[in-house]
């Protein structure tokens, strides 16, 4: 690690506390000069460093950027070796973390972004992923499972992240099928589940799961296309400092456990729980043709059981269809 990452690991882990420039050279075995240029470089990347004289260097609390050292303090320690970078602007965590996937990288690594400029949603869809008010991130996985048992990923995922946005903050957190975490009835988050299928083992080679949650408003507010159906965990932005490092770490937590015992389908039930589709009015929107029906069950495969005007019952999978509910 270098310097200006170990003196980001001290502050990070002492957030709000004082430490002279003489004990943080002693601490990480380096020059005093060493430890005032990385103060500096961190300063410059936006860190709100706080630096009194007799007093020494302390990281802000209302200091809000996410970075390895914040997001893994909150790691729970057999994920503390999870191999998490963290971009300030990436065109998409999902794209760029297949290239590393197709070059090898291993089960575990974990793309973070502040903002994403080409962010990817289910159906080809654009992802509104503005900077500072949201995380998006990637996780990718070498699952040996068949590849229609991916759904699950996606499920597992939503239901991490219900719960951990529970875990900071008051909010109660909805599950849409298949793949949105709504909150009072406005999606928070979405999640992208995308692979390659390995055609002679009929395996999957790889997963990835990506994961985008609005953490505030937008500071420009959401664009007109997405601005009666979207939300966002906090009304104000600070009310949701280090929220969004939490968050991130959060969802690993419970997610990286779920797939550690995948077999025991461990978040069905919740699952279950949190669908919020379930007894209501929706439509099955198909390619074009949007069909009204009821939401009636959810199988044991995550499979949405509606019921059409006609009478007609459906097992709904998720691939080609989507979703929207009336009134709303
Ligand atoms: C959806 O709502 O249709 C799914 C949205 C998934 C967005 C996340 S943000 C992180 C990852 N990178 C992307 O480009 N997309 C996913």
């Amino acid at each position: 690690m270098s310097v200006k990452d170990e003196v980001l690991k001290m502050l990070e882990n002492n957030k709000g506390d004082f430490f002279s420039g003489a004990t943080l050279a002693d601490e990480l075995g380096v020059s005093r000069n060493a430890v005032w240029k990385a103060i500096n470089t961190l300063k410059n990347s936006g860190y709100k460093i706080d630096a009194i004289p007799n007093k020494g260097y302390c990281l802000m609390q209302d200091s809000n950027i996410l970075s390895f050292q914040s997001i893994r303090k909150y790691l729970n320690s057999q994920y503390k070796d999870l191999d998490i970078k963290v971009y300030k602007s990436i065109s998409s965590t999902n794209t760029v973390l297949k290239e590393f996937a197709a070059a090898g990288a291993p089960e575990g690594t974990v793309l973070v972004a502040e903002c994403q400029t080409s962010g990817r949603g289910r159906f080809g869809r654009n992802f509104h992923s503005p900077s500072d008010t949201g995380i998006y991130f990637s996780i990718l996985l070498r699952p040996s499972m068949p590849a229609n048992e991916s759904l699950f990923l996606t499920t597992s995922a939503a239901v991490a992240v219900a719960k951990s946005i529970e875990s900071v903050s008051d909010c109660k957190a909805d599950i849409k099928w298949v793949n949105d975490v709504y909150i009072n009835d406005k999606k928070v988050c979405g999640i992208l589940t995308e692979g390659s299928f390995n055609v002679e083992t009929g395996k999957l080679d790889y997963a990835i799961v990506g994961i985008g949650i609005n953490v505030c408003p937008p500071k420009n507010g959401f664009p007109e296309d997405i601005k009666d159906v979207a939300g966002s965990v906090f009304t104000r932005e600070e009310d949701s400092v280090d929220s969004r490092s939490k968050l991130v770490a959060e969802v690993l937590n419970i997610f990286m456990d779920y797939y550690a015992h995948f077999s025991e389908k461990k978040f069905y039930k919740e699952y279950k729980e949190r669908s919020f589709l379930l007894g209501r009015e929706i439509y099955v929107v198909e390619g074009d043709k949007t069909t009204p029906a009821t939401a009636l069950d959810l199988d044991n495969e995550c499979h949405l059981i509606v019921k059409f005007q006609d009478g007609t019952i459906k097992e709904l999978s998720s691939g080609e269809v989507s979703i929207k509910i009336k009134n709303i």
